[in-house]
């Protein structure tokens, strides 16, 4: 018997809403939220509005793209935490009224767990491209940066975490110092392209065992251009590629030094990225070198915030029969 989930995600600026038949994705939709770029950043009080006008439009085209009907849902996963409380509660409030409705299982779901099992995502029945146990993932987004030993569908431990800065947050950080919109990194990531990384030299942190920190490094990329435009006012417009390839590759440096030390000291060769920086050119280039890793990088598509990876995380759960009761309230800093 095949089971049909429905996933709703809604914990930061993304509504999405995806159909899942076993382990193969059938429809994923995703309504972005362009009302934040003129503030720099997510405003909380508009994601969660904009959350409600687009949630019931987002369900409909997914079970529409799926060729499903709405009889056919065996289960609603929904994001529970961590994220915006105000994003959370519109996705959570719809999965409980559905359920209800229709009298189905509710199943909620960590935000974190859910990108890294994107990786289980199947295209089709013939996908087998998955890695198996135990593997170790970086799950680079704008909150976070970790290094986790996946161990099982629902047991993973976090051998390494960010003191301060997530990966994505140093990128959005030196983007808007260099005046760049938000979301800078995938802007940092064109320009770097174009650029010499070797231009121009940023510290790197010192910090113990498999634990990441990014806050220096914004601070001195702030001071190095803040001297630099007191000599040549147009020093950033005159250097952005550069800046960019610079800044960018040690970034990459930082986050590539820890996973290669987590690889050696656990013996793990089976390598994962996770979350919205894994979408880094630089990153993703730099971790195909490693030729005793087998690695896997998931399609773009599963890399930002996106329901497949909360339908994925039901369905494994389902098989549990790990239910939520009708009484469960969004966690905004919901652990790993
Ligand atoms: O996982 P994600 O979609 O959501 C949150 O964490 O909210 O990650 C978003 C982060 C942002 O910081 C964005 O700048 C970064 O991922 N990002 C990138 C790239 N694409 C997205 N950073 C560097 N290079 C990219 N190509």
């Amino acid at each position: 018997m095949s089971i049909v989930i429905l996933g709703i995600e809604s914990s930061c600026d993304d509504t999405s809403a995806a159909v899942i038949r076993d382990e193969v994705i059938l429809s994923n939709v995703v309504a972005n939220q362009d009302v934040h770029s003129e503030y720099g950043g997510v405003v909380p009080e508009l994601a969660s509005r904009t959350h409600q006008q687009n949630i019931i439009p987002v369900v409909d085209k997914a079970i529409k793209d799926a060729k499903i009907d709405i009889q056919d849902i065996d289960a609603i996963a929904f994001t529970r935490g961590p994220g915006l409380m105000g994003s959370l509660l519109v996705g959570t409030s719809f999965a409980k009224g559905f359920a209800l409705a229709r009298n189905l299982p509710l199943i909620e779901v960590n935000h974190l767990h859910a990108h890294v099992l994107a990786h289980f995502i199947k295209e089709s029945n013939e996908d087998n491209t998955q890695p198996s146990f135990p593997f170790l993932c970086l799950l680079v987004s704008g909150g976070n940066s970790q290094i986790v030993v996946v161990k099982d569908y629902t047991d993973m431990e976090i051998i390494g975490k960010t003191i301060d800065d997530a990966a994505g947050e140093a990128f959005d950080k030196c983007a808007k110092i260099m005046g760049l919109p938000y979301p800078g990194g995938p802007l940092i990531d064109k320009f770097a392209k174009e650029g010499d990384s070797k231009k121009f030299t940023f510290n790197k942190p010192r910090i113990k065992d498999y634990d990441y920190s990014f806050s220096g490094l914004k601070t001195s990329f702030l001071y190095f251009l803040r001297d630099e435009i007191k000599q040549a006012p147009d020093f950033i417009e005159k250097n952005r590629n550069d800046l960019c390839a610079s800044l960018q590759s040690t970034i990459v440096e930082i986050l590539m030094d820890k996973l290669i030390k987590a690889s050696n000291d656990t013996g793990i060769r089976q390598i994962a990225l996770a979350g919205g920086v894994s979408a880094n050119s630089g990153l993703r280039s730099e971790i195909e070198k490693h030729k005793d890793w087998e690695t896997f990088i998931p399609k773009l598509s599963y890399t930002t915030d996106n329901a497949a990876m909360i339908a994925i995380n039901g369905y494994y759960k389902f098989l549990k029969t790990d239910f939520t009761e009708q009484d469960v309230a969004p966690f905004a800093r919901l652990k790993f």
